[in-house]
């Protein structure tokens, strides 16, 4: 079966965006798009700092920008947005 690309995620691996959090909610991604079964649909990729640093961390899906993302409220946003 062919999948299709519907949706973007960008998360930010910049150092600070990493170690306050993004390291811990890359993993959460991962795990629910694969409970999704919707990972072949997600175009998943990192990025480098973009000079938000005080408002990380920082994840953007679909062009909608997150900040302040923590494993607490990451399960929510992601629920909310692939619902
Ligand atoms: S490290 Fe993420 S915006 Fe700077």
């Amino acid at each position: 079966m062919e999948s299709t690309i519907n949706h973007k995620i960008l998360i930010c691996l910049g150092s600070s965006c990493h170690s306050r959090g993004n390291a811990e909610n890359l993993k959460v991604i991962q795990d629910f798009l694969k409970d999704r079964k919707i990972d072949s649909q997600i175009d998943f990729r990192g990025h480098l700092c973009n000079e938000m640093c005080k408002r990380g961390p920082v994840i953007e899906i679909d062009e909608i920008e997150y900040e302040g993302v923590t494993q607490s409220n990451l399960p929510s946003i992601l629920s909310n947005h692939f619902n």
